[in-house]
């Protein structure tokens, strides 16, 4: 159903056009469809999910769809990435459909409210006694804001957003902000790290990679995240690759996700594992079906997100993972 409605209707739209009747429809099926279906709980870095699913960073930026997404079956929801000023992000179009190889290529930008309009939504939702999923809060730097000064954007989100958030993201691995991959030197990043965790309280704090980090950076970075005693890393961002990839859009600057992010997910996330046994792993990138989930838990991960595969197979999408409703497809 929602593959010919994505065929006849959607693909032929502009993919942000789309994105927008998507949160209509999204809205609209939560409220009909309000009966959660629950996976196999488990307890991360002290917090208990009650599946391992989770909607990954970027679809809900400004944390609008938290109760809706929980209620078509994410445990939990990453919002943001945030950053301390509102900004509007980069001009459009950025946001680009590789149907064939069910992907996408983004340059967003950070487009969001800043963190006073996102710690105003989180607390009213706090407060509103609702069931919540558990909720992530990535945070960035704004695009104005220097590589030197960056850890002081970091801090400003910790500070407004930590005791709001089950869990942080402290997002350096995005490649549409001019720079900001720089900061995943450990030079650049530990100061960020820093500021973040001084800001932070007892909510765990997860850094997010990307794919494209070399050997030697990714070894240095699981040692500064073990010694600085972060819970996690999130394993990974969108790349700037387009190897093994044609067709329509594929030259588009930004950032890559879907189907052909897969492989590069999984050979970081056994890497990342055989780096640490004691960094939680959220494994990102690629996952589309219930085995993708059962094999991401299987080479180390503790939960697994996405965002493409939501977009390509539609709003129950999450309660077909957990429910291992796609298993074998
Ligand atoms: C349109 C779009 C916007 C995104 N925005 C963010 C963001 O703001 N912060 C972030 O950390 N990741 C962002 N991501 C990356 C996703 O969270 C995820 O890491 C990546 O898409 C790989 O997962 P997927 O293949 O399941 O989509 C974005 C991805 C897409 C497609």
């Amino acid at each position: 159903m929602y593959r010919l409605l994505f065929n006849l209707i959607l693909k032929r739209l502009d993919p942000e056009f789309a994105h927008s009747l998507g949160v209509i429809g999204i809205r609209i099926l939560a409220a009909l469809f309000s009966r959660r279906i629950q996976g196999r709980a488990r307890e991360v870095a002290g917090i208990r999910f009650e599946n391992a699913i989770g909607m990954a960073a970027g679809f809900d930026k400004n944390g609008k769809l938290i109760r809706q997404l929980y209620q078509l079956g994410f445990g939990h929801v990453e919002v943001g990435t945030v950053t301390p000023l509102a900004q509007p992000g980069n001009p459009k179009p950025r946001l680009f459909r590789l149907a064939e190889h069910r992907a996408l290529i983004n340059r967003m930008g950070f487009n969001n409210e800043g963190a006073d309009a996102l710690a105003a939504r989180l607390e009213r939702l706090r407060y509103s006694g609702k069931k919540l999923p558990v909720i992530g809060v990535n945070i960035g730097k704004n695009k104005q804001t220097s590589a030197e000064m960056a850890a002081s954007d970091y801090a400003v989100c910790a500070k407004k957003l930590a005791s709001l958030a089950d869990y942080l993201v402290v997002n350096v691995s995005s490649p549409n902000t001019p720079g900001l991959r720089d900061l995943q030197q450990v030079t650049a990043l530990r100061p960020i790290l820093e500021a973040t965790k001084q800001h932070a309280g007892a909510t765990p704090i997860f850094l997010k990679i990307a794919p494209d980090m070399d050997n030697s950076d990714l070894e240095a970075v699981v040692a500064l995240a073990t010694e600085l005693e972060l819970s996690g890393l999130i394993v990974a961002n969108t790349t700037i690759s387009r190897e093994g990839i044609s067709g329509p859009h594929v030259q588009e600057t930004g950032g890559l996700s879907g189907a052909p992010l897969a492989p590069r997910a999984i050979e970081l996330l056994q890497k990342v594992r055989a780096l640490s046994q004691s960094l939680a792993i959220i494994s990102v990138g690629g996952v589309e079906s219930a085995s993708d989930v059962r094999a991401r838990l299987a080479a180390g991960a503790d939960l697994v997100q996405g965002y493409t595969g939501f977009v390509y197979h539609g709003p129950f999408w999450a309660r077909a993972l957990s429910r291992g409703d796609l298993q074998g497809s």
